[in-house]
């Protein structure tokens, strides 16, 4: 066990890099068991979560070579794959219940553990089931493996999404485009990971229309064809170092980022003071003088996104006023507040509401990171805090960010890992 060792006072300078976005690295990863053949994915991330899907599709019987230096995943998909993704498995990589609609397309039939609890609040199957329903396979629950099985193949069919759940979309998506016929998604995520899959699904051969709206057509093909893709940039990393930048009162060029994905929380820094241009590589904050707190409620892209809540709770906690920060997506995931609370923030959880009051400084201490965005945040938070920060459970972090210590320092940060001590009991 690892934690970081951040000494506050620094105002972050300089340029970062973002490299292809985690949640689709590993969507992408999961739709190349719809073709038989080599599929060549470039940009990935390198992250411990691309280490464990490579290995569940070994498991599957694929040869997979993961470069994690080049960035580069290679995937050879046999024949004949299996259908059982172990509980093992998906419990350290909950994101693997994105198998499913590829493994029920391509054999008939997916058994998938069910990932149960993790630290960021209750998340529901029941949108992928009764699309996957929609589509002509049953699903049921049995020994805490989801099951769905379509012996006789799957039939297009209309599917309305309650809420526009990401996963949901993609297991759907990855579903139906070997479906006979055609299936049409309404309230579809729009989520620019959605808009990079469906790109992959075309270069393969599937027909989509839509993908990035709210409604998506897809009329099922017989078969599809290994591709190479590169995967769309991080744009959670990249509003990272917005907040970084922003909360720190520090000068970064992000390069690699789609400022046009971040849209929402970029405006909201600028309105807020913070300086945000286009640039040719990607986009640069700046920010001096104390920043103004705002108001910030969580929604399905093309709104605030969850994962950058626990950043908007930091920028807030030193901000210049009082701010409100709501959580709409996800029940528990305010973890991050009261460790921050620890660094001597002024906030008050109110339901799913958060209610700030800006302070002049943090206070360094220690504290403990419950997945991976709020991990980061901390350690941004100990950026802005007097004297020294700990943040525990530096693992959660490394699951999200590769290098994010060394990229910090070359920022001018002073922040370094260090083994954690044991816990007492
Ligand atoms: C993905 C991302 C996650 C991000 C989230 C929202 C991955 C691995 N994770 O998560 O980082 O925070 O999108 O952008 O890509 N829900 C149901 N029933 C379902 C499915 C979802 O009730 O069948 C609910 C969940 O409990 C949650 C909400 O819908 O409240 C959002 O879930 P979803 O959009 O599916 O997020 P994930 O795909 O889990």
């Amino acid at each position: 066990m690892e934690r970081f060792r951040v000494v506050g006072g620094t105002s972050l300078r300089g340029e970062v890099s973002v490299v292809g976005a985690k949640n689709s690295a590993l969507k992408l990863m999961a739709g190349a068991l719809l073709a038989e053949g080599r599929t060549r994915l470039t940009n990935v991330p390198a992250i411990l979560d691309v280490t464990i899907m490579a290995e569940l599709l070994r498991r599957l019987g694929c040869t997979v070579d993961y470069d994690a230096d080049a960035g580069v995943v290679e995937i050879d998909v046999p024949d004949r794959i299996g259908h059982r993704a172990d509980y093992e498995l998906v419990r350290a990589l909950r994101a693997s219940i994105c198998v499913l609609g590829p493994l029920v397309a391509r054999c008939g039939r997916a058994d998938v553990a069910v990932p149960g609890g993790d630290e960021i609040g209750s998340r529901g199957l029941d949108l992928h089931a009764s699309g996957l329903e929609t589509l002509g396979a049953t699903v049921h629950v049995t020994h805490g493996y989801l099951i769905a099985e379509a012996p006789d193949g799957l039939h297009g069919g209309d599917i309305r999404l309650e809420f526009p759940s990401v996963g949901a979309t993609e297991n759907v998506l990855m579903a139906a485009v070997l479906a006979t016929g055609k299936t049409r998604v309404t309230n579809a995520a729009r989520e620019p990971e959605i808009v990079d899959i469906a790109a992959f699904l075309s270069k393969m051969g599937a027909r989509i229309e839509g993908a990035g709206t709210s409604v998506i057509e897809v009329e099922g093909v017989s078969a599809l064809t290994p591709v190479s893709h590169e995967v769309v940039p991080d744009r959670i990393a990249a509003g990272t170092w917005a907040f970084a930048a922003a909360t720190t009162g520090g000068d970064l060029e992000v390069v690699g980022a789609v400022p046009g994905h971040l849209g929402i929380a970029l405006d909201l820094l600028a309105d807020a003071g913070s300086d945000i241009t286009t640039t040719d590589r990607g986009f640069r904050v700046t920010a001096s003088g104390r920043r103004s707190a705002f108001d910030v409620a969580t929604l399905p892209y093309p709104g605030f996104p969850t994962d950058l809540q626990p950043f908007a709770l930091v920028y807030n906690a030193v901000a210049q006023g009082s701010a409100m920060v709501t959580e709409n997506l996800f029940e528990a995931r305010f973890r991050t507040v009261q460790e921050l609370a620890r660094l001597g923030a002024d906030a008050r959880v109110d339901g799913h509401h958060v209610m700030l009051h800006g302070v002049e400084r943090l206070s360094g201490a220690p504290v403990e990171a419950s997945d991976i965005r709020s991990g980061a945040a901390l350690v941004i938070a100990g950026l802005v805090a007097d004297g020294t920060t700990t943040v525990s459970r530096a693992h959660h972090v490394d699951r999200g960010y590769a290098g994010f210590a060394e990229a910090l320092r070359r920022l001018g940060a002073d922040v370094t890992r260090e083994p954690d001590e044991e816990p007492f009991i």
